[in-house]
């Protein structure tokens, strides 16, 4: 491996001694063991998810000897022989190679296999339809708050992905936990979260798109666009929940609207907000690094005032240890907002 990874690497293990004692003592075993564009290789990332190392480039293929190195360093450093997956992703549109001209992965570590956080289970799939992980590593402190804060409460998780903020919710002792996602592939992974968890109560899984549900739930007409037939969509009855997550991708476009949170996250904010019971708790998410955590959040406490949901107190969430940000900005920022 060349010296200068090599050296970066052992730093980044070095940083996390102490994170990482702390995370196995509370029973989890995914987490980010290098960070690369905060810690020396802009472009690489370095994942645990259980029995599985997952080692993902996005700007250049890695040399087989560097992969190599890399897997023998940090299985010396954990004590673990770690099952390798190597995802190239620097070509276009960020999409795994999954030629595997530099490193073809042992068939075990692409088998079906089960990580740990906070002592829940996930499943964890080095190779999959989609592109990223099935569970994303720097939301793990807002899933342990969302599982501080859901006792007795209603939970509406909104873009749920593989559900994990929903089981989150559920194992906090939630009353009742909505998981929402247009992507039926994304909501079966969450089914089998939920049964790699049998002890939890049962969740519903919703397939709908985000705009049409959030407005029937917060009581708004849903717009045609341009005059358009929309597509079929469930329906649902106006209701609120008592803690509602939204974790939106960056962009997204559907037949119902736009997902875009650098122009315009108040569209996806307002009916979200409605959807919120009095006294209740919206957490929201931004994780486009280019968008500032203060003038986010003075955009959003504006918007639920002007709704005349003027927010009582908030609080910023912030990812761990495991994600470094040298100038104290992570990408993702999460706001907890209390009414
Ligand atoms: C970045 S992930 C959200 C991460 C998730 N909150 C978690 O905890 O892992 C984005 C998700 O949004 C879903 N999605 C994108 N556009 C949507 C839309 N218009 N309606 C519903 N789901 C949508 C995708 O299917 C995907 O599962």
């Amino acid at each position: 491996m060349p010296s200068s990874l090599d050296q970066a690497l052992r730093a980044a293990l070095l940083s996390r001694q102490a994170l990482l004692a702390e995370l196995h003592q509370q029973g989890t075993d995914c987490y980010r063991l290098f960070h690369g564009s905060q810690e020396g290789a802009a472009g690489l990332t370095v994942d645990r998810y259980g029995p599985q190392l997952l080692v993902q480039s996005f700007h250049e293929t890695l040399e087989r000897e560097a992969l190599l190195g890399l897997a023998d360093l940090i299985n010396k450093t954990l004590d673990q022989q770690l099952l390798l997956v190597y995802n190239d992703r620097s070509q276009g549109n960020s999409r795994v190679d999954r030629r595997d001209p530099i490193y073809q992965a042992e068939p075990a570590a692409l088998e079906d296999l089960v990580g740990h956080e906070w002592g829940l289970k996930y499943r964890v799939r080095g190779r999959h339809a989609g592109q990223d992980p099935l569970l994303f590593l720097d939301l793990r402190n807002a899933r342990g708050w969302v599982r501080q804060n859901s006792a007795d409460k209603s939970v509406l998780n909104l873009f749920a992905y593989t559900c994990g903020v929903g089981l989150c919710a559920a194992a906090g002792g939630a009353r009742e936990v909505w998981n929402l996602d247009f992507a039926e592939g994304n909501l079966a992974v969450g089914r089998e979260n939920a049964a790699l968890n049998p002890e939890l109560a049962p969740m519903r899984f919703l397939q709908s798109d985000y705009f049409p549900a959030i407005r029937q739930l917060a009581g708004l007409p849903i717009a045609r666009r341009h005059g358009q037939r929309l597509p079929s969509y469930p329906r649902l009855e106006q209701r609120h929940f008592d803690l509602v997550f939204l974790d939106p991708p960056a962009w997204a476009k559907s037949a119902f609207g736009t997902v875009d949170l650098q122009r315009d996250y108040q569209s996806l904010l307002k009916p979200a907000l409605l959807a919120t019971a009095e006294g209740g708790t919206l957490v929201c998410n931004n994780n486009l690094a280019k968008v500032d955590l203060e003038g986010w959040r003075e955009q959003v406490l504006r918007c639920a005032s002007k709704l005349g949901r003027p927010v009582r107190d908030w609080q910023v969430l912030t990812p761990a240890g495991d994600f470094p940000s040298l100038d104290a900005r992570p990408p993702l920022k999460t706001l907890v907002l209390n009414f």
